[in-house]
């Protein structure tokens, strides 16, 4: 395969709401660009030996919010890497703020219900749980909220119709002009 040499300073983040396919697609991404990935929510997971649904019902989500900002301070310092960040992890700020000074960073979107058929799993995403039948209505809401963060990445794919080597052709083709 070819390895294109593109950024090698750099990070590339990958942003998006819960079910928009970060972890995946940051995968495909970096063995393409031949770059090491790191998700950061298995990054909390590994370091804390315990997975996110259970670090938010023992601890809470201020607990796990605080672990994410530390993950995001270690993360921002590297370079050269893929990151997958949560879908929360760019509502803090300074998080953002980090993150964008450390590379490129690219938010994937894709349409409420969308979110909602490949998140249908209880359990996983406890920022969803909890909303019985108002779970797209939770969707929405949080996208709502959320949009104003999301949309200060460089650049957006929408994920819906898209094959994953599209997303990743159209990635890369935008990633080039940085080389
Ligand atoms: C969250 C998204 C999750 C995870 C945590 C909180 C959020 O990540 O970080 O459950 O607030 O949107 P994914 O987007 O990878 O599911």
């Amino acid at each position: 395969m070819r390895r294109t040499a593109i950024l090698m300073k750099n990070n590339v983040i990958l942003t998006g709401f819960m079910g928009t396919g970060k972890t995946s697609l940051g995968k495909l991404l970096a063995t393409r660009l031949g770059r090491p990935f790191i998700d950061i929510d298995k990054k909390i997971e590994d370091e804390n030996r315990m997975s996110i649904p259970k670090i938010f019902e023992q601890y809470g989500e201020e607990h796990f919010r605080a672990l994410e900002k530390a993950a995001v301070k270690e993360l921002s310092e590297r370079r050269g890497l893929i990151i997958a960040t949560g879908g929360g992890t760019i509502k803090d700020e300074e998080n953002l703020n980090l993150l964008k000074n450390s590379g490129v960073m690219i938010c994937l979107t894709t349409e409420p219900e969308e979110i909602f058929n490949r998140t249908a799993r209880r359990g996983e995403r406890p920022v969803l749980d909890g909303g019985g039948n108002e779970r797209l209505e939770t969707i929405k809401k949080l996208l709502a909220e959320r949009k104003k963060f999301y949309d200060r990445a460089d650049y957006q794919v929408d994920t819906t119709n898209w094959s994953p080597i599209q997303i990743i052709d159209d990635i890369c083709r935008y990633l080039r002009q940085f080389r």
